[in-house]
């Protein structure tokens, strides 16, 4: 048997067995709305994960640069040494200034991007905002005030905002269904491992006597924007964003090199038919503005207003789980309850946080996003109450201070491996086409938003000269912990093994609830009578270009 014919087979003989098919209803032509992939393809959508280290790296060398003596030598007040013993150290104003300010640029970063990522491409947009991060990192390079190490934070912020939305975009995009959910959690992945390599270069600095010991960590940065926008350079554009543009022959060139496929393929053809019969349905609406993504009404299940609540409502909710606490001053705090070896117990809290991302990628496609959310976040409340008792009990013995360490370990384990990448995966899943850059956009900013009043308020509850609730902290995010798993439970659909157009119709058909429940059993295709026209559409513009052999434009 000829090799194609027989991988053709297997290819069939897998979806057979996908879960999500009615196969009773529409037998064949659910089957083939999305192309098979080679693994060159799997690699270049995975590659786009690598955006997770800018915004990883980012966020997490702040907690290890803060309480480094040369750091507050160099932007700090003097005090008595009794206070510090550097004699040097920052008002909590200013330490959550410079913590919350690069949440602040990134918010905004963010919100602007899915406009831009509509007009110039989603590609492009990423690679102007590691060009944006680049400038800001320059200027965190140079500061010597605080003042300048703001607006540094601020601009870097703001590339960040581009590529932290973008990315999920492009990535859900990009990715074939089957695997969809583990890319992104490839990119979740790469967020923990940038905040782990923060922290171990923080690590392998903060002992230096110059102000090395901070610039080098902040210098350090200016790689991942390089590598991730020259690796974009090479990548193809989104074919979703071209179909949007109306350009069907941009669109099947990029299709063809994200699956791997020539672009005569038929399956690459019926691909394409979907994603354009989709639009086109989503088209009937109208063209969606900013206004538009609030549209529809909040008890409507497939609205738009919906899908933003639900989308914002997730990103909000990942934040109040209460972990950029641990990551942002897990340092700081360690120091605080007198914990020795605060610098190493912070670098083991993002080495638990690395080693524990890789369990999504099997459980998410395995178990799907609901169960991950659900029972992710009833663990993590589990843990927090836990440390906040043992603490409240005795904040001054050993085994609190045991326990505090233990349970953060497994708290993260359970973050880690749920919220951190579920989180992600379901906002670059629920948006239809028309409102999915601005859907995720939003989404992303609502991360930051939060992120950036955690940021802010944090020093006031926990410093002992405000709020001094000290490890009783965790009580507070035990409870939000709890309200994450209602809100999952209530709102968040069941989107695994669905391309983002079935998503579209489930999410129309049924309740949140009802989901997990939920089969394939028709097509945009069948549903438009479009395909004819699509193929004709394709095949021509085709036919205008000349095709070139597939090795050429790989
Ligand atoms: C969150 C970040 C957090 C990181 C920790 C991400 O999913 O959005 O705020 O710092 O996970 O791994």
């Amino acid at each position: 048997m000829p090799l194609f014919t027989r991988k053709r087979m297997s290819i069939r003989s897998s979806i057979a067995q996908d879960d999500r098919i009615d196969f009773g209803v529409a037998p064949t032509s659910v089957q083939r709305i999305e192309s098979p992939v080679t693994t060159k393809a799997y690699l270049m959508c995975a590659f786009a994960a690598f955006a997770g280290m800018l915004f990883g790296y980012d966020s997490g060398y702040i907690s290890s640069v803060l309480a480094m003596n040369e750091f507050k030598i160099e932007y700090g007040h003097e005090v008595p040494i009794s206070e510090d013993r550097t004699g040097f150290s920052y008002f909590t104003w200013e330490k959550s200034l410079i913590v919350s300010i690069l949440s602040a640029g990134t918010f905004f970063g963010a919100l602007i991007s899915g406009a831009l990522a509509d007009w110039f491409g989603r590609r492009t947009t990423i690679i102007a905002g590691c060009l944006v991060f680049m400038v800001g990192v320059i200027i965190q390079v140079s500061a010597t005030v605080i003042p300048a190490l703001v607006v540094g934070r601020l601009i870097a912020g703001f590339g960040v905002g581009f590529v932290s939305a973008i990315n999920i975009l492009y990535m859900s995009e990009v990715a074939p269904r089957k695997v969809r959910g583990a890319i992104v959690s490839c990119y979740q992945f790469a967020i923990t491992i940038g905040i782990m390599l923060a922290s171990c270069v923080g690590y392998a600095t903060h002992k230096r006597t110059d102000t090395g010991a901070f610039r080098i960590p902040i210098a350090v940065q200016f790689l991942w924007a390089l590598i991730l926008a020259g690796g974009l350079c090479l990548l193809p554009e989104s074919p979703r964003y071209y179909v949007k543009k109306g350009r069907l022959d941009l669109a099947i060139r990029a299709l063809s090199r994200v699956r791997g496929q020539s672009m005569d393929s038929d399956w690459l053809q019926d691909e394409l038919a979907e994603i354009q019969a989709n639009y086109e349905y989503e088209q009937q609406v109208g063209e969606v503005g900013w206004l538009g993504c609030f549209s529809g009404g909040i008890t409507n299940r497939n609205s738009n207003i919906r899908k933003v609540f639900i989308g914002t409502g997730l990103q909000m909710f990942q934040q109040f789980t209460g972990i950029n606490f641990i990551f942002y001053y897990n340092t700081t705090f360690f120091k605080q309850v007198g914990l020795n070896n605060a610098f190493l117990i912070a670098l083991i809290t993002t080495i638990v946080n690395v080693c524990s991302t890789p369990v999504s990628f099997y459980t998410i496609e395995r178990y799907g996003r609901r169960p991950l959310l659900i029972y992710g976040a009833i663990a993590m409340a589990v843990c927090e109450f836990i440390i906040a008792a043992v603490w409240t009990a005795d904040a001054s013995s050993s085994t609190a201070n045991y326990v505090l360490i233990v349970f953060v370990c497994f708290y993260i384990f359970f973050f880690a491996s749920t919220w951190g990448p579920a989180a992600w995966v379901v906002i670059g899943e629920i948006f239809q086409l028309p409102i999915r850059a601005k859907g995720v956009a939003l989404s992303t900013a609502s991360n930051w938003f939060w992120n950036c009043i955690i940021g802010i308020i944090v020093p006031y509850i926990v410093d002992e000269n405000h709020g001094n609730l000290g490890g009783r902290v965790f009580f507070v995010w035990g409870s939000t912990c709890a309200a994450c798993a209602v809100f999952a439970w209530l709102f968040v659909p069941e989107t695994k093994g669905l391309t983002l157009e079935q998503v579209d119709k489930m999410m129309e058909e049924v309740s949140a609830i009802r989901s997990s429940q939920w089969r394939v059993h028709d097509t945009f295709v069948h549903e438009m009578g479009a395909k004819d026209s699509v193929r004709e559409d394709t095949s021509s513009s085709i036919q205008r270009q000349h095709v070139q052999p597939k090795s050429s434009y790989l």
